[in-house]
Formats: C-alpha cells, sequence, structure tokens
C-alpha cells in the first residue's frame, strides 16, 4: 500500500455504530412460484436468491429506518438527542412529503432540536451516496453524530404477477452512526458516485407520481411497478463494478490484497461472481447475503456491513470495498476503515 495517495480530509469520519431491520414475513421461492411463473431452481440457478422478507401492511420505509436507527444508535453507545443531522436514503419513501428523514427525526424525538434531516434518492447506490455526502457535510459543519439510514420497501413497487422483477426484491433497512474524527482516525478513505441519466428506462418505475390517477396503484403491469431491461442491466453493471475497484484501488494506492473485504450491493449473485472471476478475486472476499435478502436497494449495502461487524468479518483498521450499481443509472464505492473500539462511546 502506498498511504500517501490516500485522502487525508480535513475532518476524519468514523462508523461507530450500525443497525438492521428486516420484517418478519419471509416470501420464499416456492411461495413466488405460486403467485407467477417461475420456479426455485431457476431463481437460484440465475440470482442466488432463496428468500426474501416482505414488510407487513402496517410497516414501511418509515417504521423500518425507525427500528435500523435504534438499533445503530444503541450500538453507537450514543443517545438518540446526540445526532446532528439525518439523511435517509430511499426510492420508497413512508409519503410523497414530508421526507421520510423528517419523519424519522420526529420518531426519534428530536424535533425541538431543529437538526437538519432529507432523503437521498439515488436506489441502488443510496448508501454510497449517503456515505460521500456525510463525509461532505462533516467538513463544512460542526456537526458530531451523522445518522444515515439506507431503507426500501420495494415490495411496494413490485408487481407479483411479472416473474422479470418479482423474484430479485426484498424489503429492508439499515442504519450507521458516523462521528466526527481526527484526519488521522479517518475511516470515509476514498468515495466515488456517478451517474447516466440516459439510462433512466432500464429501471424504473412511476409509483403513482406524475400519471393520472387511474395509474395508481395497478393494475398488475401498470407503469406504478418496477420495470427493468434485465439482461442490460445485468451486463452494464459487471463493467461498471469492475471499473470502479480499479479505480478506488488505484485512487487510494491500495493493492486487492490490502483491502479485507468487498461488501456490495447485493442484485444478483452471478453479477458479483462474474465480478470477482474476472479480477481475480477469491470469492472469500466478496461478502454475498443475497440468498437470504434478495436486492433490498438503498439498504443492501448497510445490512450487509452490520452482518460482516457481527460476524467479526473485519477488524479494527481493516479495510472494507463497497460498490454499488442501480437505477439512474447510478454507481458509487467507497473505501471504508472500520473504526477502532476507543471510538466507541
Ligand atoms: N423465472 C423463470 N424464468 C424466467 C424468470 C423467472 N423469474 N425471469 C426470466 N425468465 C426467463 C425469460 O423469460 C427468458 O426466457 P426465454 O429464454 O424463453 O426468452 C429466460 O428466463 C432468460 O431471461 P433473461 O432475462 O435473459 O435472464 P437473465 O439470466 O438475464 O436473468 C435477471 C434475469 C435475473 C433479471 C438478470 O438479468 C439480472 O439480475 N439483472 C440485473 C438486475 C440488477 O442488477 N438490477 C439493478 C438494481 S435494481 C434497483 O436499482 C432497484
Amino acid at each position: 500500500m502506498n498511504p500517501s495517495k490516500l485522502s487525508v480530509p480535513r475532518i476524519g469520519t468514523a462508523i461507530i455504530g450500525a443497525g438492521h431491520y428486516v420484517p418478519q414475513r419471509v416470501l420464499t421461492n416456492d411461495d413466488l412460484s405460486r403467485m407467477c411463473d417461475t420456479s426455485d431452481a431457476w431463481i437460484t440457478t440465475r440470482t442466488g436468491i432463496k428468500e426474501r422478507h416482505i414488510a407487513a401492511e402496517t410497516e414501511n420505509s418509515g417504521t423500518m429506518a425507525f427500528e435500523a436507527a435504534r438499533r445503530a444508535i444503541a450500538d453507537a453507545g450514543i443517545e438518540a438527542g446526540q445526532i446532528d443531522h439525518i439523511i435517509v436514503c430511499t426510492v420508497t419513501p413512508e409519503m410523497a412529503l414530508p421526507s421520510t428523514a423528517c419523519i424519522l427525526q420526529h420518531r426519534l424525538g428530536l424535533s425541538e432540536k431543529g437538526i437538519p434531516a432529507y432523503d437521498l434518492v439515488a436506489a441502488c447506490s443510496g448508501f454510497i451516496y449517503g456515505l460521500a455526502t456525510a463525509h461532505a457535510h462533516m467538513q463544512v459543519s460542526d456537526a458530531e453524530y451523522v445518522l444515515l439510514v439506507g431503507v426500501d420497501t420495494l415490495s411496494r413497487l413490485t408487481d407479483y404477477t411479472d416473474r422479470s422483477t418479482a423474484v430479485l426484491l426484498g424489503d429492508a433497512a439499515a442504519a450507521v452512526v458516523l462521528k466526527r474524527a481526527t484526519p488521522e482516525e479517518n475511516g470515509i478513505l476514498f468515495t466515488k458516485m456517478g451517474a447516466d441519466g440516459s439510462g433512466r428506462e432500464m429501471i424504473w418505475a412511476t409509483g403513482g407520481l406524475n400519471r393520472p390517477r387511474d395509474a395508481r396503484p395497478g393494475p398488475p403491469g401498470s407503469d406504478y411497478f418496477m420495470k427493468m431491461d434485465g439482461s442490460k442491466v445485468f451486463k452494464m453493471a459487471v463493467t461498471r463494478l469492475q471499473q470502479l475497484v480499479d479505480e478506488a484501488l488505484t485512487v487510494c494506492g491500495l493493492r486487492q490484497e490490502d483491502v479485507a473485504l468487498i461488501v456490495p450491493h447485493q442484485a444478483n449473485r452471478r453479477i458479483l461472481d462474474a465480478v470477482a472471476d474476472k479480477m481475480c478475486i477469491p470469492a472469500s472476499k466478496m461478502y454475498i447475503n443475497i440468498d437470504r435478502f434478495a436486492n433490498t436497494s438503498a439498504a443492501s449495502i448497510p445490512v450487509a456491513y452490520d452482518e460482516v461487524r457481527q460476524q467479526g468479518l473485519v477488524k479494527p483498521g481493516d479495510l472494507m470495498l463497497m460498490l454499488a450499481f442501480g437505477a439512474g443509472l447510478t454507481w458509487g464505492s467507497a473505501v471504508v476503515r472500520e473504526a477502532p473500539p476507543f471510538l466507541r462511546t
């Protein structure tokens, strides 16, 4: 490793707590095969997915974000009242307005504090965009703690008669608490965000917005639900993710061996296998949990990160490479260093 190439910010940002929440209800591949023309064998071999969690009627991105946030705040060992800034990354907000972040701020009992709270829309790349935004905010504010949530309730945009999308999607929320740190303690070593709006019709859903009333919320097949050009997106994801790996390693002056674990967005196991294969990355370095959760959009990377920490797969000082690609089209990467225990309160 050539440390001189690592960016040294004026203010460091360290991840000091994490938590995630998934709804209780599990939808298996066999369940789906009774809802549309598919099978466990097809889904398993073509995607690596075995099951996904689906929100109950009473749940939504706001309620799930609250559960994940509570867990992350407890894990960080701070009080909710210490949070100075809230970012919620989601494409499935609790309602069109106000933002899910404002709803969350109130549920956490922080409305009187007047801290900024806003949603960030970058689909599967949301968490990476959120990390970059939170780290940038640290440089220009006196914030001590930022709460960053990735949450999506994709089941609300899923047409369960459309086998080309229904099998891929699940619901989840995950949150991290970011703490102001010294430049030497910085844990966000590199972030990259990108987008190409000409690819907007490769993954899209109106969700009932900007369409006549009769387009909401169905019938099956209507614009309301998510549509995707799966095979085109697949090929673009494999190419883009390889570029993201190359760029992050080059800019940071790192070799593959310097990275303890890749924590990628989970869209399709075959995408991750193809990237690992083409770049000679050992399978053991690619964290995969898509079998249990499917694609949970903005929640995907932070759920994986929380699991990685809980399972002790990274130790303080270890470097992780986070990678995302999704609707927009958007993409992003982050090199994150696991924080030392003394930064936790
Ligand atoms: N069950 C059974 N058969 C199916 C299913 C299914 N669920 N879905 C498609 N098929 C059939 C197709 O109809 C086709 O049949 P045909 O050969 O008779 O025409 C055949 O399987 C192959 O279809 P493909 O679309 O070529 O299958 P592919 O291997 O590309 O897999 C998939 C499709 C899983 C969608 C894959 O392309 C993919 O994962 N794409 C990327 C998804 C992604 O990364 N999305 C980005 C994030 S989403 C976000 O941002 C919220």
